[in-house]
């Protein structure tokens, strides 16, 4: 077998499971920041790195929504994007769907527009580079079901650009029945639906996501793996997890690699598919979760290519518009 550098450069994937602002680069964290003049509670790209010792989810969200204070103007979206973009299709990403948190924007006071016209400029180029790329609007979980559809209600100009709407942020104590009728309001706007569940949460909020809110797919829903019914249930329906390996690594979902259920779901015959939720933060992009998720679990290149299979059998594809 070929290694599994060359295996996993090999494959055309999607990338179904990634927070725009969770690609916020240190060294471009610093560069905005001076653009922008605002101060970093750091001295050092380095002092930054070391701060990323996250034991827990909350942990690394008070150091997510921290650092992406220095996005400010149209530019700094674009260029945020635009990085990102370049670098998934460096690993042979070949489709994107990507989330972003307006809210976690509007409430600092940058416009709408700001937003959205500087990830729509990216996303255009990418699309005319050959990549596909949908945007998935989230609500921010630890913020009301109010505050979820005033922010549905202040991107209405931009729906149309917007493939689905996703839950995420703080998932303990936050399930997803607080959400039920905004996501019921989404799907018939005619927004596809996906949340984060079973990240930190219990099985039940995973039965929540399925049952009440009613999405296509469960961002992480690692914790479903101890519900026999709920496992049968996501195999049933092929119902698409998008796995995060290396953010569960550092965010303590998992003690270790070779602990992670990856394995385990694909022996489940669930639709299961390996991205990178934050890569700035958690230390690599998607090649790096396939290949250290490979080492760790000894998978197979037959698995390695059902993976990136699943990512395009799971993906919604280009927006509506
Ligand atoms: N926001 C960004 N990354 C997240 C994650 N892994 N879980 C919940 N909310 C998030
Ligand atoms: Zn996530």
């Amino acid at each position: 077998m070929a290694d599994y550098r060359t295996i996993v450069q090999g494959l055309s994937k999607a990338e179904l499971h990634i927070h725009i602002e969770g690609s916020l680069e240190p060294e471009m964290m610093f560069e905005l920041a001076q653009r922008n003049r605002v101060s970093l509670p750091y001295d050092s790209v380095e002092a930054v790195r070391r701060a990323y010792d996250f034991t827990c989810l909350q942990d690394f969200l008070d150091l997510y929504y921290a650092g992406m204070q220095v996005l400010r103007e149209e530019a700094d979206f674009h260029d945020l994007a635009d990085a990102y973009f370049r670098r998934a299709e460096a690993d042979n990403v070949t489709h994107v769907e990507y989330f972003f948190d307006p809210q976690a924007h509007l409430e600092r006071g940058v416009p709408i527009g700001t937003i959205m016209e500087g990830l729509m400029s990216a996303t255009r180029d990418a699309r005319e580079r050959g990549t596909g790329v949908s945007l998935i609007l989230c609500f921010l979980r630890h913020l009301s079901e109010r505050d979820a559809f005033d922010v549905l209600e202040e991107t209405a100009d931009y729906h149309s650009e917007i493939v689905g709407v996703g839950l995420d942020s703080s998932e303990k104590g936050n399930p997803p029945s607080k959400f039920e009728r905004v996501f019921a309001a989404a799907r018939d706007q005619g927004f596809r639906l996906v949340a984060h569940a079973g990240e930190e949460g219990p099985p039940e909020y995973v039965w929540e996501a399925l049952d009440v809110l009613g999405v296509d797919r469960i961002d992480h829903g690692n914790r479903a793996l101890e519900d026999e019914a709920l496992i049968a249930r996501l195999r049933r329906d092929r119902v698409p997890l998008t796995v995060c390996p290396l953010s569960n690594l550092k965010l303590g979902v998992v003690d270790s690699l070779p602990a992670h259920p990856l394995k385990r779901m694909l022996d489940h015959g669930l639709l299961v598919t390996v991205n990178s939720d934050d890569p700035a933060y958690f230390g690599g992009y998607i090649n790096e979760n396939f290949e250290r998720a490979a080492r760790a679990l000894e998978l197979t290149e037959t698995e390695l290519a059902t993976l990136a299979e699943n990512s395009f059998a799971a993906a919604f594809g280009a927006n509506p518009a």
